[in-house]
């Protein structure tokens, strides 16, 4: 059974444990100075165009910042009190800046891990993505494993891969290859060997072995079958795990990403251990040696190990993904008709679980993509409310990406927050067309706009290595909805403003994680992450959403170029 859940009734007292003697409530209550009259900026950043976040002043031309923190911001004429001859002064030349952005869903060093791995997003072809195996094959011992992932069949057309693709190339190494939804792999006929799985082996509840029409297994395993390869996968080291954690955070500052909510390594099929060694092992082994350089916030409470790290909830998913005709929906798949996707966890374990989540105050993020998925969750959500007492939950739904008629009312009336990925958008418009008739497909597809209008709020991220890590582009993506070779928007109705969207990676997705209080917009005495961009010009950013990002500071310091 595919029970992805990260933190079960037991580890949530681990967590008490592990973390509160950790706790340095210090380094957030440093920052009494900034209400004393005789501060002294140690430097200004001026003749910019500042989007901030904060409606309370939501531009501003300049903004002083010290100990790493913004001290205050509006025009120059109103921070000069603040400069000495000590105070470094920047001048902008116009250019933008915004809050350093906050990827609300990714799998950092699962993404880290997949960089030093076979890259096989956007390939078009079978004979490109056999060639790119093939090319893997080359330097590899004997023995050793082929991991990789990112493939996306339906932009070569919809064939799903085969072992016989690989395995005359690959008779001596075995292969796992994910698609890029990380909802199913392709295993060579060599690592089904070594995971003992044959063609009399059973589906797994939640996971399905694909099978020829002679019922051989074909080395597909949608989402819970991917269990059955996952032992076999040798884990990744402690020094693989640093040096992705590493080379993750370069990619992310590279992109303006100062922030990111980490899903852990929980992508079926992935070799894992468990959260709390990755966390020991590697982000707490960064964080003493002084190389955390984005924030990461572990599935949140409101916990806080350092200024870098703090500890997050509790995750699970109910269903699998659309490419991979996994999302659970009220109506079957069109090129399927008896799938109606897979419940990936035992109902009753994920209420009983989720119950003793919310009465324990942890905040709780469900993965669901198909409709009645979605509200399968929301009914459990508010049987759980009501059950418990009231408080701020801000419980989430993950993708909330397929959506019956008036759902999209129930997350604003029982405030629960879609945390939303708009780049999967422009993989998934030709496929959710196939898979589920235009009719459905237009109507309840990437609701976002009516997702803001009932909830007000959206926390925006990649869900990367899904895709990119690149806010930029899903900014742009969810202004615009046009899918590669369309003319048009999917859905123009959905479409949301530059706005809406720059709150959605900023001061929305901070409040999604409960550190709205420190991060999310430049405010006075709010940590100083923010992202200088390319443009000098707010209308073209707000009539074409492209820009690129010039420099991105985190507390206050240059951490990209
Ligand atoms: C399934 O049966 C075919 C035909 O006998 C065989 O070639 C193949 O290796 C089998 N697959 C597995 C996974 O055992
Ligand atoms: C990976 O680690 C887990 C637990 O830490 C262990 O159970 C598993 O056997 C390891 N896998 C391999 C292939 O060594
Ligand atoms: C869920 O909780 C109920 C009540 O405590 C218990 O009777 C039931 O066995 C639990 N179910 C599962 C699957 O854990």
């Amino acid at each position: 059974m595919n029970l992805l859940i990260l933190l079960s009734a037991s580890t949530v007292l681990l967590l008490s444990v592990l973390v509160f003697p950790l706790l340095d409530n210090q380094w957030f209550l440093k920052w009494k100075w900034f209400s004393s009259s005789s501060v002294v900026a140690d430097f200004v950043v001026t003749n910019g165009f500042i989007f901030t976040s904060d409606p309370s002043l939501p531009f501003a031309d300049s903004m002083a910042v010290r100990d790493g923190r913004v001290l205050r911001v509006g025009k120059f004429s109103s921070l000069q009190n603040l400069c000495r001859d000590e105070t470094e002064v920047m001048n902008l030349d116009g250019k933008v800046v915004v809050p350093g952005f906050i990827d609300s869903h990714v799998h950092l060093l699962f993404g880290g891990l997949q960089m030093a791995q076979v890259e096989l997003h956007g390939l078009n072809s079978k004979d490109e993505f056999i060639r790119k195996v093939k090319d893997a094959v080359n330097d590899k011992k004997h023995g050793s494993w082929i991991l990789g992932g990112g493939w996306n069949n339906d932009i070569w057309g919809g064939d799903l891969p085969m072992a016989s693709w690989i395995d005359d190339i690959t008779p001596n190494n075995p292969v796992w290859l994910s698609r890029m939804d990380g909802h199913m792999g392709l295993a060579n006929s060599l690592s089904m060997k070594m995971a003992g799985i044959t063609n009399d082996t059973q589906d797994p509840p939640g996971g399905t072995i694909m099978r020829t029409i002679d019922g051989e297994a074909t080395g597909l395993l949608i989402d819970s079958a991917m269990e059955l390869i996952r032992p076999s996968i040798p884990n990744a080291s402690v020094d693989e795990r640093r040096e992705a954690l590493l080379q993750a955070s370069n990619l992310a500052l590279q992109r303006g990403v100062t922030t990111v909510v980490d899903f852990g390594r929980y992508l079926p099929g992935s070799s894992v251990e468990t959260p709390w060694e990755d966390l020991s092992d590697v982000y707490l082994w960064a964080n003493s040696m002084g190389k955390m350089r984005i924030r990461d916030l572990i599935r949140k409470t409101g916990r806080v190990i350092s200024q870098w790290i703090y500890l997050g909830g509790v995750k699970a998913f109910a269903d699998g993904s659309l490419g991979s005709n996994s999302a659970l929906m009220y109506e079957p798949y069109i090129d399927e008709p008896n799938n109606y996707g897979l419940q990936v966890t035992d109902p009753e374990t994920l209420f009983n679980l989720s119950m003793a989540a919310d009465y324990a105050g942890l905040q709780i993020a469900v993965h669901a993509i198909g409709d009645r998925a979605n509200d399968l969750i929301l009914d459990m959500y508010e049987s759980v409310i009501s059950a418990n007492a009231m408080r701020e939950r801000r419980h989430r739904i993950e993708h909330a990406q397929h959506l019956a008629l008036g759902t999209p009312e129930r997350f604003g009336k029982l405030g629960v927050i879609a945390s939303v990925q708009p780049e999967h958008l422009l993989y998934d418009a030709n496929s959710a067309i196939k898979k589920l008739g235009a009719d459905r497909a237009h109507k309840e597809s990437y609701l976002f706009h009516s997702l803001l209008a009932s909830s007000r709020q959206l926390a925006l991220g990649s869900d990367w290595p899904v895709v990119n890590i690149n806010p930029l582009g899903g900014i742009k993506t969810a202004m615009k909805r046009i899918p590669p070779g369309w003319d048009h928007a999917w859905i123009p109705s959905e479409r949301i403003t530059l706005g809406a969207a720059l709150e959605g990676f900023t001061i929305s997705a901070a409040r999604a994680c409960f550190l709205d209080e420190y991060l999310g917009s430049l405010s006075p005495g709010k940590l100083a992450d923010f992202v200088i961009l390319s443009t000098d010009s707010w209308d073209d950013f707000v009539a074409e959403g492209s820009a690129s990002v010039e420099a991105t500071y985190v507390g206050g310091i240059r951490a990209y170029p």
